[in-house]
């Protein structure tokens, strides 16, 4: 193996001999109340807890102890708004002062230690100040990306029973202006009714005030304005918490319609984000760390809000697309003009800056020596891409492999630890703390180049999942059960000789739709809620620029007659309004029947092949084989109508 013997290669058996002392060591890179005695507890095996006893505050570690020590001048924050032209720094004395004085209005609002605060914010400076405030005084916030609809913004609110709900009168999207508070509106209606307090930031150019909705208050709520509670609140001091207990909920898609709520602790996640940020991403105080993705997801709790603020570094939130605001050189302009050493970003972002830009001639107008290496994740990084953004960019560029359940990366190449060269097509190699392994159905090992499920033994290191928020039933039976002494991730890939290792795709009907994670299962529940369909399959099919795209087919209910392009139309929208845009459901397709086993199991990985273009494996077990044929014609046809993958 190419890497026995490297940095690399002793601090991950390191990790994984004597976890004990490594992450111990590792904690000492965090501010506790109560330090540490021991790492971990397996008493009540296979649910972990890290850093059993410890009480810490995770604001005090991003942002209070950095003023403390000295450097309250140093650059926390850079916004940079493609969507607005504007751009406006936080220096650390600044944030602190911005987050304590909005940790004091949510106090005022009765939001104690433990609490849930659902945050439903665009990308402004508020969403990073509010997420710090919650962590402030013991809170647990759930962030809700802003292209979810109102029932999904519901059911998460219902789901952690949330008291406070913090939003901004709205987002901006390229042509178009996100007014979210008739989306919270609608929300908090169709929900059980926990939250009594909705804090709201007025944005310049997007109508929608609290006042508006505060004069008709729905069943006790109180809506106040950000700017208002802000001037008036006394700053919140720090609250102590357990190491275990939760800092944030996020939720993620699985395969049943209801969303995972995924359990973050306080301590663990703090200290494996400062680890990571040496280990894996080689950022340190004063580096300029720029994740471009969305608060909403894992890589914004991580790398835009915690990870740079924990180690004393500098984030840029950016609110704009890598294309056409204004053009496909926007990722490159904020690189350059902000000194940006690390760029992490979903390889769908570089397949739409190659589509508009493939010989990079908007990169030759920027300054890019400030920028050490790009990292990408969210979805495989093609070898096509990748060969292409190194060519061009000249500097290495990363691919790494994690989840929202897990936190951090799995695999990576840690540029921190080691010079080991990347592979086309690879994730990289188990970071230290994992023990990743590819294994067949049964749980026996995979020789190397053969696929299998992708598992972690455990116990999982610091900064993964606690658990569920729906209860520890549900985490065991969704995660830990299908291999015994295993956490399973539900993707599969292999590992080559060297034990570098290839993530091929999901094991379950996850789907992922330009790096956002979807479930197919939801899709088909919102479809079969339309009076003309009679049962609905929805698969994930190849998208050049997304990676993949839901397409959706649909039986219709006897003696139902509709113009079919109509009825697309209703169903696009019903999507849409269920789940949000973020879905970016455009292909439906009305069909005699749909595939299935003898059993009634819907043949989704045959639907898949057929309409990826692929060789068709039907399997022996089908009820029809001549359905497989109808739908080669009905594909046929769709795409010659044009209508595909609008
Ligand atoms: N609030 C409201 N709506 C949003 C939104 C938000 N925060 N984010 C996206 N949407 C909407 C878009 O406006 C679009 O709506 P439309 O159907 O009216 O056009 C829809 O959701 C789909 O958005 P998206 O999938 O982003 O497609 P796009 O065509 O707007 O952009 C890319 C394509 C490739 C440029 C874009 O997907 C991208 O930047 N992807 C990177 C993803 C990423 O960073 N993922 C995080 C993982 S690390
Ligand atoms: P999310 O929880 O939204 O971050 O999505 C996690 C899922 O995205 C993983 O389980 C993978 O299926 C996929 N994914 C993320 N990063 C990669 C990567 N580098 N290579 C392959 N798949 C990835």
């Amino acid at each position: 193996m190419e890497h026995v013997g490297s940095a690399y290669h002793r601090v991950h058996r390191a990790s994984l001999e004597d976890p004990e002392r490594f992450w111990l060591e590792a904690a000492a890179a965090v501010d506790w109340e109560q330090p540490p005695q021991r790492a971990l507890d397996s008493s009540r095996a296979p649910l972990y807890e890290w850093f059993p006893g410890a009480t810490l505050n995770t604001c005090h570690n991003a942002v209070d102890r950095h003023v403390q020590a000295g450097h309250g001048e140093r650059t926390a924050l850079i916004h940079d708004s493609a969507m607005t032209g504007t751009k406006s720094r936080l220096s650390y004395a600044e944030l602190l002062e911005r987050v304590s004085r909005f940790a004091g209005v949510l106090r005022d609002c009765g939001v104690t230690a433990g609490d849930r605060v659902v945050i439903y914010l665009p990308m402004i400076p508020e969403a990073v100040v509010a997420m710090l405030a919650c962590a402030r005084i013991g809170a647990v916030h759930s962030v809700v990306f802003g292209g979810f609809a109102a029932p999904e913004l519901a059911a998460r609110i219902d789901d952690c029973t949330a008291v406070a709900l913090v939003t901004a009168s709205g987002g901006l999207e390229p042509g178009r202006v996100v007014e979210y508070l008739p989306i919270v509106a609608e929300a908090l209606a169709l929900s059980a009714g926990s939250v009594r307090s909705v804090v709201v930031k007025a944005r310049e150019h997007v109508p929608g005030r609290a006042a508006d909705h505060d004069a008709t208050p729905a069943a006790g709520v109180r809506w106040l304005d950000w700017d208002e509670q802000c001037a008036q609140a006394r700053p919140a001091a720090t609250v102590p918490v357990a190491a275990g207990d939760p800092l944030y909920v996020l939720y993620t898609s699985g395969t049943t319609a209801s969303p995972k709520g995924i359990v973050r602790d306080n301590g663990g996640h703090a200290v494996a984000l400062a680890w990571s940020m040496a280990a894996v991403y080689d950022i340190g105080p004063g580096d300029v760390m720029w994740a471009a993705s969305d608060v909403g997801w894992v890589v914004g709790h991580s790398y835009i809000v915690y990870a740079p603020l924990l180690v004393g570094a500098t984030t840029v939130l950016y609110e704009g697309k890598p294309v056409g605001t204004p053009d496909a050189g926007a990722f490159w302009r904020v690189a350059a003009e902000h000194r940006v050493n690390v760029l992490f970003t979903a390889p769908t972002a570089l397949r739409a800056i190659r589509r508009a830009d493939p010989g990079l001639d908007l990169l030759a107008r920027h300054d890019l020596s400030s920028l050490r290496t790009l990292f990408l994740a969210g979805e495989r990084l093609d070898p096509e891409t990748f060969a292409w953004a190194e060519r061009g960019l000249h500097c290495p560029v990363v691919d790494h492999w994690w989840q929202t359940e897990t936190g951090w990366p799995v695999a990576a190449v840690p540029r921190g630890l080691d010079s080991l060269p990347v592979r086309a097509g690879s994730a990289g190699l188990p970071v230290p703390g994992y023990r990743v392994e590819v294994v067949d159905g049964q749980g026996n090992p995979r020789a190397a180049g053969e696929e299998g499920n992708i598992v972690l033994r455990l116990p999982l290191p610091p900064g993964s999942l606690r658990g569920l928020w729906a209860g520890q039933e549900r985490y065991r039976a969704a995660y830990l059960t299908a291999f015994p002494g295993c956490y399973a991730t539900g993707d599969s890939g292999h590992f080559d000789e060297d034990g570098y290792l290839y993530v091929m795709g999901r094991t379950d009907d996850v789907i992922n739709v330009a790096g956002h994670r979807l479930s197919t299962g939801q899709l088909e529940e919102v479809l079969a809620t339309h009076p003309a369909v009679a049962e609905a399959a929805v698969i994930g099919v190849r998208d050049e620029l997304k990676g993949q795209r839901a397409s959706g087919f649909v039986t219709l209910k006897a003696g139902v007659d509709l113009d079919e392009a109509d009825l697309r139309r209703e169903l696009v929208a019903l999507v849409r309004r269920q789940v949000g845009p973020v879905a970016a459901f455009r292909d439906v397709l009305v069909v005699q029947r749909l595939p299935k086993t003898r059993s009634g199991k819907i043949l989704r990985k045959t639907m898949r092949q057929i309409v990826d273009g692929d060789e068709v494996a039907v399997p022996p077990t089908i009820e029809e084989p001549a359905v497989v044929d109808d739908l080669l014609v009905a594909v046929d046809r769709y795409r010659a109508s044009g209508a595909a993958g609008g």
